[in-house]
């Protein structure tokens, strides 16, 4: 399953398409995601590139040459905290789901975190219950409920947060 599909980590050359997919996610599934669509439209090159470069990453999936999933890291800066970092903008297009790929991608974002950060914080809207599994089935645990943490049309959402606690061996921290 998904044997014919890449996954690899965004280079600059990327943007377009990474700006692409991203914007299609934020129509896809507005609840998911903490941006609106609007706010990353209006993102320039630089704020996109930035997203791709040092510790912070975005790896996506491909096939024949089309973007059809990502998922990202974020770390945080400062000496007190950049032993943390975020998991976001987790989507597979509709078409391509249930294969397997976010589970590759998520795992692609963890091998790369865990070069750059001790933990991991992921976000989860209530009711999404497949990104929870898989969240959870690769070592994220649920540490509490955020409520009213995202108003999307007139509608607030809790949100669950997740942390995966990784090695410690991280070099760069
Ligand atoms: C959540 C999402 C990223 C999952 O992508 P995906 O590529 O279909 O996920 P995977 O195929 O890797 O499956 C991951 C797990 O989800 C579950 N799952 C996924 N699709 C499922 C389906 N249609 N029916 C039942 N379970 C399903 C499976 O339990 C699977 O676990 P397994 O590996 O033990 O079988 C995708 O549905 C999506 O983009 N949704 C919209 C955006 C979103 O919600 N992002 C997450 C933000 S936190």
């Amino acid at each position: 399953m998904g044997s014919d599909v890449t996954v690899r980590r965004l280079q600059a050359g990327d943007v377009e398409g990474f700006r692409a997919l991203r914007l299609r996610a934020l129509l896809d599934t507005p609840t998911a995601f903490g941006s609106s669509y609007e706010e990353d439209s209006a993102l320039s090159e630089a704020a996109l590139l930035a997203r791709l470069a040092g510790a912070s990453a975005v790896f996506a999936a491909f096939e024949d040459g089309a973007m059809v999933g990502m998922a990202g890291f974020h770390p945080q800066s400062g000496p007190k905290r950049r032993h943390r970092g975020l998991l976001w903008g987790v989507f597979v297009a509709k078409e391509q789901r249930g294969r397997g790929l976010a589970r590759r991608l998520v795992e692609a974002v963890i091998g790369h975190a865990s070069q750059h950060a001790l933990v991991m914080e992921a976000g989860v809207t209530v009711g999404n219950q497949f990104a929870l599994a898989l969240y959870e089935s690769l070592g994220f645990r649920q540490i509490g409920r955020l409520p009213r943490a995202l108003f999307v049309d007139g509608v607030f959402h809790d949100e669950i947060l997740l942390v995966l606690d990784m090695e410690p061996s991280a070099p760069e921290v």
